[in-house]
């Protein structure tokens, strides 16, 4: 299937472009009230990610609604542990929740390396129904979650402030978070590799938690694992979002992949002098700014493409849409995004 709008893969490539490519981090879902209708009509988020159907229409939404230049596959990124034998729970206002956690090696005996196809077949399907849906219109993205902040998941079993028993755990016991950190590593190799053979067009790995590690231990138990899976993926382009791993912007320049997505803290040209110019950078409008009014999102957008330039930028915000955005406000910033950069290109 021929691609009608491949902007965002040329400009992961570092290709020319007309004009810079736009999607937003959690578009699917969240915002959209025609999102909220499908995910009444199942018990909840969990069944709405396992039923392809459902899965590929959420996905599509944006497309049609916002005009944005990719899919995202609707999933998320709690899948691998769920497929490496660790389930999880969805609970309404207060997010993932796993009833099993792990710590110990003896622990690591109840679970599995996942295998891509055979157990996350449900979002395989997804992507294949997805990919036919939307019949060449816009590129698809995978995703998975980093190995590190999986692994913080899978030890705390919910979200935390500090992740202190994750980050215990690497002082504790090593041998046990290397351990895990590996396993989920080849579990996640094997679910891009699926994912990109169903139709994937690139891939982006979900660091959201490489904020709470010392840059050594991010080098050490997170980057490592990264690497790994950069080195894996040679078919698609792989973007790569740390949050908040602003000391480790010069090391993920070195990384095997083709786009670092900045958060909204990092600075654009010192990130720009520090990851090189071998790298798209993908980013990264504070998420705040859409509570602000048209002409202030207009403006802040323009001051971003402005600093980023034309060439090997995707636009995005600096991390997930919040919930309570005005759908309207997104697609300003959208609509600002096309516009101006072909503008400033002419
Ligand atoms: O638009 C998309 O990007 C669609 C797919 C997607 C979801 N989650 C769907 C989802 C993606 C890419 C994710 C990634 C994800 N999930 C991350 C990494 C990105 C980030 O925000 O840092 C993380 C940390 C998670 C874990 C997770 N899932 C949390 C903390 C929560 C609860 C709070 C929240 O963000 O809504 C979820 C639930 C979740 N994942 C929802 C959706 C649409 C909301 C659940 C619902 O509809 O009931």
């Amino acid at each position: 299937m021929e691609l009608k709008n491949d902007l965002i893969l040329r400009a992961a490539r570092g290709e020319k472009i007309e004009r810079t490519p736009v999607w937003l981090m959690r578009q699917a879902g969240r915002i959209l009230p025609e999102y909220r209708a499908v995910r009444e009509s199942v018990s909840g988020f969990i069944e709405l990610a396992k039923t392809p159907e459902l899965a590929a229409e959420v996905t599509i939404q944006p497309v049609d609604l916002l005009g944005v230049d990719a899919a995202i596959i609707f999933s998320d990124i709690l899948v691998i542990p769920e497929a490496m034998n660790l389930p999880y729970e969805m609970v309404e206002k207060r997010g993932p929740w796993f009833p099993k956690t792990v710590s110990t090696l003896a622990d690591l005996k109840q679970l599995k390396v996942a295998d891509g196809e055979a157990d996350l077949d449900y979002v395989i399907q997804a992507i294949k129904i997805t990919k036919k849906e939307l019949n060449g219109r816009v590129p698809l993205i995978g995703f998975a979650g980093a190995p590190w902040t999986i692994f913080s998941y899978m030890v705390e079993g919910s979200g935390s402030k500090t992740f202190s028993k994750a980050r215990a755990l690497l002082y504790t016991d090593p041998v046990f978070a290397e351990t895990l950190l590996d396993m989920i590593t080849q579990s996640t190799i094997s679910y891009l590799k699926a994912q990109i053979k169903a139709g994937a067009d690139m891939v982006q790995l979900f660091d959201s938690w490489a904020g709470i590690l010392p840059p050594d231990h991010y080098t050490q138990y997170s980057l490592r694992y990264i690497q790994q899976i950069c080195d894996a993926i040679t078919e698609v382009p792989v973007t790569v979002f740390a949050k908040g791993a602003f000391f480790a912007r010069e090391q993920m320049g070195q990384l095997n992949c083709e786009t670092i997505g900045l958060d909204w803290n990092m600075g654009i040209a010192e990130s720009r002098k520090m990851i090189g110019d071998h790298k798209t950078l993908q980013g990264n409008l504070d998420p705040a700014a859409l509570y602000g009014t048209t002409q202030e999102i207009q403006a802040a957008t323009r001051r971003m493409l402005d600093q980023f330039g034309t060439s090997r930028h995707i636009a995005n915000l600096g991390h997930g849409v919040y919930p309570d955005i005005n759908p309207e406000k997104v697609k300003v910033f959208i609509e600002t995004v096309k516009e101006y950069s072909a503008k400033i290109r002419a």
